[in-house]
This record gives structure tokens, sequence and C-alpha cells, in this order.
């Protein structure tokens, strides 16, 4: 029996994808020992809250090994440059403002802040990651976020115009101490916005690659609205994003400035006419992902019993849950091109698949790859063009599997 992080009602078990290894603990020989843990995801009845039915030690997860770089991408780039654009226009309304990241990474977003001479810190518990921050021109401190960093920051800095979190929140098993920090250091008509996977995108697209050891929570509008309001605090807008796979923008203030908009009121409607607040949702989630792991062993098989070389792309966090759970090993996939410095000339955790740096896809002998990381899939294939038009196919996974 389990309870909620957030409320600590009793949970409801909705999915079990197995064993699992740190998702992006990428192992330098195939020989090391590997941390595990059971990825079961539960649903709260009473505040709707999805979750990991057991947590990772963050500093199991989060260390100097740490090999998330946010700056790999350039569409993440594109992101981040606009989400800095967007606080500077429509959240720092009075002069001397100060902004706070949680989890900044490597500063792809505050840089951005910090070129303009605007106050800012970014708290960072992963020192490497931290280190590229301070080397970004970032002000950083290497702690975890909760209710005694705030009070600290708040009485070195002041009150905070501006919180915000990216990727970041839903790794945090201690939610209502990361609510009572915001609550603690948001100046009175401050705005905190957070992002992260959206609960709704992952279960239109089946994509339970999502559910991983440093995703602990997977948010709704409707399980925000509750958790928010137990902290003085208000869910006031939310906005689709089309980042990592799906995700939302959640804007929270203090209650007593709050005013809900409407396109809030009609994503929440949204959300009850999809049953969000209703176990059986996560149910049949789960058993979609069943049969997808299901197919897309079957196309492995098939294509390699043709003699065919299979390539992944992407050594994403994410891809830990989809090999590990289809159960797919270095016997299936030749290799896995990435262009993280970090990850080259290491192994995917468990299923101990090569990382690989590269040049040209086309150049490779293998006319099959399994794209994992999906979530760039416009980026990549505009790279890939030459590969694409001489034949290459790509294994897409979600909604369902196809080879196209
Ligand atoms: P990411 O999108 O951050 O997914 P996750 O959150 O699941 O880790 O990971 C993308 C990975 O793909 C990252 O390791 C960099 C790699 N990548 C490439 O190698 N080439 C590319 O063109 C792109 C866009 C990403």
């Amino acid at each position: 029996m389990k309870h909620c992080r957030s409320c600590n009602a009793q949970t409801k078990p909705v999915a079990n994808f197995g064993t699992m290894p740190i998702s992006n603990r990428f192992v330098d020989t195939p020989n090391e020992p590997e941390y595990e843990f059971e990825l079961t995801v539960e649903f709260c009845p009473d505040c709707y809250l999805v979750q990991l039915g057991d947590a990772v030690e963050p500093q199991e997860m989060f260390n100097d090994a740490y090999a998330f770089f946010s700056s790999t991408s350039n569409s993440m780039q594109e992101h981040f440059k606009q989400q800095a654009q967007m606080i500077q226009e429509k959240l720092l309304l009075r002069d001397n403002p100060f902004v706070v990241e949680l989890g900044c990474n490597d500063g792809i977003m505050l840089r951005h802040i910090a070129e303009i001479g605007i106050d800012h810190l970014g708290v960072e518990p992963s020192g490497n990651v931290a280190l590229a921050a301070e080397q970004n021109g970032v002000m950083v401190t290497t702690e975890f976020f909760n209710l005694a960093t705030a009070k600290t920051i708040k009485s070195q800095y002041g009150s905070a115009d501006v919180i915000c979190g990216s990727n970041v929140v839903c790794h945090i098993e201690d939610i209502n101490s990361v609510f009572a920090g915001v609550s603690e250091l948001l100046s009175r008509d401050g705005t905190f916005f957070f992002e992260d996977p959206y609960i709704f995108d992952i279960i239109k697209k089946s994509s339970f690659d999502q559910i991983y050891d440093e995703h602990l929570f997977y948010f709704s509008c409707l399980s925000v609205e509750k958790l928010a309001s137990r902290h003085g605090l208000t869910l006031v807008d939310v906005e689709m994003l089309d980042v990592h796979g799906g995700e939302a923008r959640y804007f929270v203030q203090h209650t007593k400035v709050a005013k809900p908009s409407q396109r809030l009121i009609d994503q929440l409607e949204r959300e009850k006419e999809h049953n969000l607040n209703d176990g059986v949702a996560y149910i049949k989630f789960a058993e979609s992902a069943a049969e997808i792991a299901k197919e897309l062993r079957q196309i492995l098989n098939e294509l390699t019993q043709k003699g065919e070389e299979i390539i992944a792309y992407g050594a994403t966090s994410k891809s830990a849950t989809l090999l590990n759970y289809s159960g797919i090993t270095n016997q299936d996939i030749k290799c896995v091109f990435d262009n993280t410095p970090a990850k080259i000339g290491k192994f995917t955790p468990r299923t101990h698949i090569p990382i690989v740096s590269y040049e040209n896809l086309d150049q490779h002998p293998g006319k099959h790859v399994l794209l994992l990381a999906w979530n760039h899939a416009k980026e990549i294939k505009r790279k890939e063009r030459v590969f694409i038009e001489n034949g290459g196919k790509f294994i897409e996974t979600f909604p369902r599997v196809r080879v196209e």
C-alpha cells in the first residue's frame, strides 16, 4: 500500500514496467555494477497526481556522472531563448527584478537573462552541469531547492519576481517542500512557472518511455491545481508546449492576487472529459504500452532475421524504459548515435548498447534506425535528409510502431 507524496491519501497501482536501471547513468563498461529499481506507476484518487511507486535516491540520479546537458539540441536552445524572452516581456514588470531558476542545468535559459543584466540565481544540484552554467556566465548555487534553500535565498537576495523550473519540478520527491519554498520566496505579485511532461499528452501518444526514474510526477492541471492550493498558491494559467514529446507550462501565483485564465478553465474541462481524475484512463494506457513493446520486439526480430543491421538514434534518458521494457539489447541494436560528448564511448544502462559519435547517417551501412530521440524527430529528419532520400527508414514507436 502506497501513499500520495502530495496529499498523503492512499494511491492505486496503475502500471508496472519491471526492473529498470538509472536512465541517465551511461556505463563505462558493460561489467559495471548497476543500480536497479522497480518502475511502477500509482494514481492518487484524491488529488489526481500520477507518480512513481518507488523513488530513486536523488544522489543516485543527479551527481557528477549526470550526463544530461540541455544545450545539445538546437530546438531546445531556441525553446529556452524564447522562454527567456517570455519572462522578460510578460513577467518582469517592475524595476530591478530577480529571477530564480530551479535546476538551471548548463544555463541554457538563464544565460539569456544574465546577458541582459537581470539579477538571477540558478539552483542546480548536479555539480558538473552547474559548472557548465557558471562558464556560461550564470550565477549558480549547487543545491537542491526546498523550503530551507528558499529561506536562505530570500535572506541573501530578497524575494523573487519570477521562479521557474523546466524539467525539474517533476523530479523532486518532497514536492510539498518545493511549493512551500516557492510560496516563501515568491514576491507578492510574482509568478512561478514550471514545465514538465504532460500526462494528457503521454496518454494520448501512449508514450510510456516518458516514465522513468527522474520523472517522479506526471502532472495535469487537475493535480497542480490541488497541489498549489495547499500552499496558499493558485494555478492561474497553462500553456501547451511542443517539446520533450509534449509538455505543459503551469503558471502559479499567490492566491491573494490570482485570476485563473479562460485557457486554464477550458483545459481543466478537457482533462475531466478524458477521465484524468479517474484511474481507469491510466490502466488503459498501461495496456497500450504493453502492445507497443510487443510490436516493436516483433519488428526488430523480423528485421534482424533478414540480416538487417539496426542502429538507434539519440541515447535519451527515456530510451532506458523503452529498451528495457521491450527487452531490447545490444543483440538487437548495433550502436546508438549521439552527439553528447559525455555519452560517447559509453554504453546504454543495462542494455549495454555502445554509444558512438557520427558524422553522417547515410555513410553507415545500417538502413533501419530506431528513433529513440523521437521528440526531436523534425530536427533529426531535416538533418538526415540524404539518408532518407537514399532509402533509409526510421522505426518510430508512438502512438504506434511504424517503419517509414
Ligand atoms: P532528450 O531530448 O534530452 O531526451 P531525454 O530527456 O529523454 O534524455 O535527448 C536527446 C538525445 O539525443 C541527447 O542525448 C542528444 C541526442 N541528439 C543527437 O544525438 N542528435 C540530434 O540531432 C539531436 C536533436 C539529439
